[in-house]
């Protein structure tokens, strides 16, 4: 029997780890498209219970803007707008931003705004306020979140823009008000800034990280 030389069998070697390392390359390629389709999924799913009642035809993420600080919404982060659209008609803008004056924290919101500045939806996405008390603006607790459906800066008047409590248009939580007047006074901040940016806002090119990523 003859030995086998060690050339051939370290070709052998070399010509098996690449087809492994092709393997591995492959199937991360793959997989990573579609974890990230998952992910602009999962966004877009999130994100439409807040454009409830409007007709749109984009998909909900395509057209992102980032607004860095100094901007006048709420929040001391970047506020994140995602222009939706029928056809090329701009027909809403979803805005996340954040109430910071909340009981137990900041509350991280979406607000649907549609072209005539009237409210299309809003909805918590993130908050650390007291079950039983403030967490009713869930929507899976209570209904509080969708009273401003269909209201704008009109309807109230901008001083209505208030718990009843305090003189103003909107019920609050029964031993929580704190909640209610951080999220009122967030919606309302947002519906002045729309009303004051709704050009440039669908003017300025989308981020580019947006085409990427898909994310908030
Ligand atoms: C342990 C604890 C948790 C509370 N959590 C909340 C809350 O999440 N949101 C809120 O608005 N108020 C909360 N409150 C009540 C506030 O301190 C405050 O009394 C209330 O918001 C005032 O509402 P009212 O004017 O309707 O009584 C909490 C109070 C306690 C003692």
């Amino acid at each position: 029997m003859t030995d086998r030389p060690v050339w051939k069998s370290g070709i052998t070697l070399a010509v098996i780890a690449g087809v492994c390392t092709a393997l591995v390359a492959l199937t991360w390629q793959l997989t990573a498209q579609r974890i990230e389709d998952n992910k602009k999924a999962w966004v877009e799913r999130s994100l439409k219970p807040a454009l409830a009642g409007l007709f749109f035809d984009s998909p909900v993420t395509e057209s992102m803007l980032t607004i860095q600080q100094p901007h006048e919404l709420p929040g001391s982060e970047a506020a994140i707008v995602y222009r939706i659209y029928a056809g090329d008609e701009p027909v809403a803008a979803l805005f996340i931003v954040t109430a910071r004056d909340g009981y137990a924290g900041p509350i991280r919101l979406l607000i649907g705004i549609a072209m005539d500045a009237s409210v299309t939806g809003v909805r918590v996405l993130e908050h650390r306020e007291t079950p039983g008390l403030g967490d009713r603006i869930e929507t899976g607790k209570s209904d509080w979140v969708l009273q401003f459906d269909g209201h704008s800066l009109r309807d109230p008047l901008p001083d209505k823009w208030k718990i009843k409590a305090d003189g103003g248009s909107y019920d609050q939580l029964t031993g929580a008000s704190i909640t209610p007047r951080a999220i009122i006074k967030a919606i309302k901040a947002t519906l002045i800034y729309f009303e004051s940016n709704r050009d440039t806002l669908f003017a300025a090119p989308a981020d580019m990280a947006d085409k990427s990523e898909g994310e908030d």
